[in-house]
């Protein structure tokens, strides 16, 4: 079985999200299962693109409506990813420092998929199967099935991997010209809404729909950012599966980024540790609870409940807890978490921006990550966390109630509330503070998630069912 994966992130090239976590995981678990699985994604200007020698595989031209476009595509010389990865490089368009952002990304993503297309266009042999991630590579299937210059790649099998829907790449029915030419009764595939709508047009042409929890599959049928009905009408190819974690890049007993390494056998003096070090950075008390959250800061995440989770946290139980954020986004929220740290005194910290090293020293030397997301297709965080001996405070939605059991049920290695709100989400944090005073139970809630597996394997086996589904 072979597999391509085409994705706009691909961690550790370049990540923004889960997304970029995601597809430098998958692969490797499904090559380690005997499958052929490779990556192609876009020829950024990051470090690890700067770091890494490439050899050219493929040169070609390509029209982008009626500019043309010399592209390369570039494969890493020494499999150091534990998969094949092939980038593709079009100066002028994709030769980006960052992923997102640019006022041309649809002309950079949509030059993307078309140059994967030529080039797999001259494979000698195909891939069983082209996997798609998210929008940027939502026009795939449609082209594979009716753009005359890919008639060849008719009969490869295709997967759309959904890993939100509230970002769906639409653009005006003026940018036509963009796309290969295509049998024009075919039109219809592309809209939604009023516009061309590249995540709409791959739920109606691929082959098989997934997405990255169950519990998500089921509530994009109810609410799906104007794609529920769509969705539900395709619930036939539709199946919810559940990300894993890549548990060699995500080990406290491995992770070169932490203070001190540790394992369920010795989590307390190593997590004690990584809390000072945190602590001192942050200048917070270590005697008291850490609670932390790590993430976009944007309304999906919950972010702008923040504040006044925090603000209210403190009020309540003046001086018994500690926060911090790591995160950027929406200029509100990260100004009111700002404006915060006005009131908060030495109980409330935040650092604002992308920080990769961080992430992993605050998942150590927390004792609780927050999660109010409304929306969360699955979310990895609650995943390191518990990996961490941090104990996960989520919000019950999507993959976050997949993942994580209340410490009140049996198995439960977290703290479960119902509502987006403000006030559940403080309840939340009261029983994490009298939890984290019951030494007892707060051990065995520790060492019952740390002993958790959260990794690949299960998932990326079922995957390839799904590809077995609709290869030949
Ligand atoms: P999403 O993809 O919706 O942002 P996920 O929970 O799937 O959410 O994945 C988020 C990933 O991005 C995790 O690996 C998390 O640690 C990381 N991350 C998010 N924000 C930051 C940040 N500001 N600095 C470092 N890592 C971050
Ligand atoms: C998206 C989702 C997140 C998920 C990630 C990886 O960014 O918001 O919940 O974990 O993709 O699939």
């Amino acid at each position: 079985m072979e597999i391509l994966h085409v994705s706009a992130e691909c961690y550790p090239v370049a990540k923004v999200g889960g997304l970029g976590d995601v597809v430098g995981a998958l692969p490797k678990y499904q090559c380690q299962l005997g499958s052929i699985a490779k990556v192609v994604m876009p020829a950024y200007r990051t470090p690890f693109f700067n770091k890494h020698e490439f050899d050219v595989v493929h040169q070609a031209g390509m029209w982008l409506g009626h500019q043309w476009y010399h592209f390369n595509v570039f494969k890493e010389r020494t499999n150091v990813l534990g998969f094949d990865l092939y980038l593709v490089d079009i100066p002028g368009l994709l030769d980006t420092e960052g992923v997102y952002g640019y006022g041309n990304d649809t002309e950079r993503f949509l030059a993307f998929q078309i140059a994967v297309l030529d080039w797999v266009n001259e494979w000698q042999d195909l891939p069983d199967v082209i996997h798609c991630h998210d929008h940027h590579t939502g026009l795939l299937p449609f082209l594979l099935s009716y753009a005359y210059k890919y008639a060849r790649l008719k009969a490869v099998g295709t997967v759309i991997t959904i890993h939100n829907a509230q970002y769906q790449g639409q653009f005006g029915w003026d940018k036509l010209y963009l796309i290969p030419s295509f049998d024009l009764w075919k039109s219809g595939l592309l809209e939604w809404g009023g516009a061309i709508n590249p995540l709409a047009a791959a739920i109606k042409c691929a082959w098989r729909i997934t997405t990255v929890s169950p519990s998500y599959m089921e509530e994009l049928y109810e609410a799906a950012n104007g794609l529920e009905g769509l969705i539900s009408s395709e619930r036939g190819k539709a199946v919810g599966i559940l990300n894993g974690i890549d548990t060699r890049v995500w080990d406290p007993a491995t992770d070169k980024m932490l203070t001190a390494n540790y394992d369920i056998t010795s989590y307390e003096e190593g997590k004690a540790a990584n809390k000072k070090f945190l602590c001192e950075k942050f200048d917070f008390d270590p005697s008291l609870p850490l609670c932390s959250f790590i993430g976009r800061l944007v309304g999906e995440k919950g972010a702008d409940l923040l504040p006044e989770i925090i603000g209210r946290s403190l009020h309540d139980w003046p001086g018994q807890m500690n926060f911090v954020v790591l995160g950027s986004g929406e200029p509100h929220v990260e100004w009111s978490l700002q404006q915060t740290r006005q009131y908060a005194g030495r109980n409330f910290n935040v650092y604002i921006g992308y920080n990769e090293t961080l992430s992993h020293q605050i998942y150590a030397g927390s004792d609780f990550l927050l999660m109010p997301s409304r929306v969360e297709p699955c979310g990895l965080n609650q995943m390191y966390a518990l990996r961490y001996g941090t104990v996960p405070i989520v919000r019950s939605i999507g993959g976050l109630k997949d993942t994580v059991i209340d410490f009140g049920d049996k198995g439960g290695a977290g703290i479960r509330f119902f509502h987006a709100s403000v006030w559940d989400a403080c309840h939340a944090a009261g029983r994490a503070l009298e939890l984290y005073h019951n030494e007892a139970m707060l051990r065995q809630v520790i060492q019952q998630g740390m002993s958790l597996d959260h990794s690949w394997d299960t998932s990326a086996q079922q995957y390839l069912e799904v590809y077995k589904a609709i290869s030949s």
